[in-house]
């Protein structure tokens, strides 16, 4: 094991909230598990949706104190924060001032996701409206929405936009397929990422040993100053609420180019 640490900016450790830790005990678990793996700074991101209500507002916000004071009764070098990742909806402008709305309830940075089946519209405005709030969105796991592989003009311009792109470590590793492999391995040479996160749910399966094994594999094909960006200075300057300033995205290339990338994997899959 090396000497690199990493802050990590979206898993569900937080108990009791959602599909990830079902209760306080596996919430410790997994903040040890993370320390055993160096991660050294840790955000839940608690899945929050268009239904969201005063009463699981105030189940978050409870679980979240229950678990730091835990945590700071234990000799944990790991530190952990509060946000959430919200399932696209305008309405979440309603909870800005929540403590889970905004990283570190910063009302800087905002971790968003898109359903997984359907692309919705006006995303752009929601970018838009972000950034007039002087809120920068990012968007989660953008390799994981099959439907944008063939949209890959779309997800430049959202870039270009201002909106920050977070990888989950599972898809360069090959957790979620070979198809979001091949695609988050270009956007990855492009460095249109601008965060690697963990996503991890439990100790086993998505994890936060999937953080080492990313890393390492990011570090095969990409220069070590932008693969620590992605694991380590950009997600601490975000938790801080500093400013991160994006680096432009490298135009794809012949061979390699997002157009053949995808639409090898598609061929291949529709043999
Ligand atoms: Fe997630």
């Amino acid at each position: 094991m090396n000497n690199i640490v990493f802050a990590d900016l979206h898993s569900h450790f937080l108990f009791g909230v959602d599909d990830g830790a079902r209760n306080l005990k596996k919430s410790l678990r997994m903040i040890e598990h993370a320390q055993e793996n160096n991660i050294r700074y840790m955000v839940a991101t608690p899945h929050v949706s268009e239904v969201m209500n005063d009463e699981f507002s105030q189940l978050i916000i409870d679980n979240f104190r229950q678990l730091q004071e835990e945590v700071l009764k234990r000799d944990f070098s790991v530190k952990i924060f509060l946000a959430s990742e919200i399932l696209f909806n305008e309405d979440v402008f309603k909870w800005l001032d929540s403590p889970w709305s905004t990283i570190n309830a910063n009302k800087k940075y905002l971790l968003f996701e898109l359903p997984f089946f359907t692309l919705p519209q006006k995303i752009d405005e929601f970018i838009f409206q972000c950034k007039m709030k002087g809120i920068t969105p990012i968007l989660a796991h953008p390799e994981r929405y099959f439907y944008m592989h063939n949209k890959m003009g779309e997800l430049l311009n959202w870039h270009s936009q201002g909106c920050l792109m977070q990888m989950d470590a599972g898809s360069i590793v090959g957790q979620f397929g070979k198809k979001v492999l091949n695609v988050s391995k270009k956007l990855a040479q492009m460095e249109f990422y601008n965060i690697v996160a963990s996503d991890a749910h439990d100790v086993i399966g998505r994890n936060y040993q999937t953080m080492y094994d990313a890393y390492d594999k990011l570090l095969e094909s990409l220069d070590d100053n932008y693969v620590n960006k992605l694991v380590w200075y950009n997600p601490k300057k975000i938790i801080d609420g500093e400013k991160v300033t994006p680096d432009p995205v490298k135009p794809e290339s012949g061979k390699f180019s997002i157009k053949n990338v995808v639409g090898k994997v598609l061929g291949k899959n529709k043999g």
